[in-house]
């Protein structure tokens, strides 16, 4: 440890339907022993009470503070700073910045963080050695877009028309999985078999989430198909893919491939298909090598499918790019375990591999936004 201890600001989320924390209580606590301060600013909406994070030892300040933070403390969220600001951006800020991508505004952001001399360690790009993230939401995005995936299911079974909304965000897993529970038990009653749901990406952070999902609601083994690039090596259109009712992909897309499924063979195979169900965690839909092009527009909890149009059997696809909100207490307490011997590290920040390389990174794109 340095002199100086390590000073942790967590900056309320500004973002609406935000319920996510970047670290629990519980991971606070272990930075605390450790010798960090760490500020809390409040919010009322979080999957923690605020007086949780005091319980543990937290300063508790009111929420959008962090502008007047000592300069030295590193500000720390998960989404997005208010937006319409253009005001310098002074401090270290650790978060997901989503503009290192190229993303809309990222010159914008960027020149913030010029102008005010301020850093940005973007917790999308801590990686290790071998450019693995040190932690993402991704299980948790696999777990719950496989619940909305059975929902929609259930109620097509059910005959209750497109499901209306999603009920986000869920007190915990146990009550999302009590909730499906019924629901399919609702559907077998009325004469449904229990779906075969389709997991493609199966061995990555989401899919390995779906699966699990699947299997904590009662999916039998049998029912789950589990593919990853050895099943897709030969390239698709995949008939097989048909005889499923529920296709969960997750792959992460690097480059063009040939589609898993087209609109066409949707059609086509509209009276013997099984498949009445997309849940598209990967959201590739605005990129042109999109592995599923059936649909062209994201879906959201409050409106959670569209319909494939003018393929007979009814098709619909979740497209929601922020499912892990669906649970935020365990999405949170999953990431801030995953980033917890990260954030050991800040101490030595200068000299630790994964601080080095976020670092160098944000000093790249800044010199490229500049050009
Ligand atoms: N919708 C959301 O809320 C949400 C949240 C988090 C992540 N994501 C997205 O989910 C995607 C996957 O993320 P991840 O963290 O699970 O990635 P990951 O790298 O952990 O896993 C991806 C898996 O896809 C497999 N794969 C890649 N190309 C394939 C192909 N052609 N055929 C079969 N399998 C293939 C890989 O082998 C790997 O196992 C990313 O695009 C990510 O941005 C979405």
């Amino acid at each position: 440890m340095t002199s100086q201890p390590v000073h942790l600001w967590i900056r309320a989320e500004v973002k609406s339907q935000e319920h996510r924390v970047p670290i629990t209580p519980e991971i606070v606590k272990k930075l605390l022993d450790t010798g960090f301060k760490i500020t809390v600013e409040k919010q009322h909406d979080r999957c923690v009470a605020d007086a949780e994070y005091e319980k543990v030892g937290c300063t508790m300040v009111e929420g959008g503070t962090w502008r007047t933070a000592p300069s030295d403390a590193y500000i720390f969220g998960l989404k997005e700073l208010p937006e319409n600001d253009d005001s310098p951006l002074t401090h270290t800020h650790i978060y997901f910045g989503h503009c290192f991508k190229y993303q809309t505004g990222w010159k914008d952001l960027l020149a913030r963080f010029r102008n005010g001399k301020g850093v940005l360690l973007d917790l999308e790009f801590l990686q290790d050695s071998v450019g693995r993230r040190v932690a993402a939401f991704g299980y948790m995005a696999g777990y719950t877009g496989t619940a909305v995936g059975i929902d929609v299911w259930c109620n097509q079974k059910l005959g209750s028309g497109a499901l209306e909304k999603v009920n986000a965000p869920y007190p915990d897993a146990d009550a999302l999985k009590k909730y499906l529970k019924e629901r399919i038990d609702a559907a077998v009653e009325k004469g449904a078999v229990l779906p075969r749901v389709a997991v493609i990406g199966a061995l990555g952070r989401c899919g390995r989430g779906a699966c699990d999902f699947a299997t904590e609601v009662g999916i039998p083994e049998d029912n789950i198909v589990r593919w990853d690039m050895n099943e897709t090596k030969g390239g698709g259109p995949f008939p097989q893919l048909l005889d499923v009712d529920i296709l969960v992909n997750c792959i992460y897309l690097t480059e063009k491939i040939p589609p898993f499924i087209t609109t066409d063979m949707l059609k086509e195979t509209s009276e013997t298909r099984k498949l009445s169900v997309l849940v598209d965690v990967s959201c590739d839909y605005t990129s042109e090598n999109n592995p599923v092009p059936v649909y062209t527009e994201g879906t959201t909890f409050s409106n959670p499918t569209v319909v494939v149009p003018d393929v007979g059997k009814v098709m619909e696809v979740v497209a929601i790019d922020h499912l892990p909100t669906l649970l935020p207490k365990e999405s949170s307490e999953r990431f801030g375990a995953d980033l917890l011997p990260t954030l050991l590290a800040l101490p030595q920040v200068k000299e630790d591999e994964v601080w080095c390389r976020a670092r160098k990174l944000f000093d790249d794109k800044l010199a490229e936004a500049e050009k």
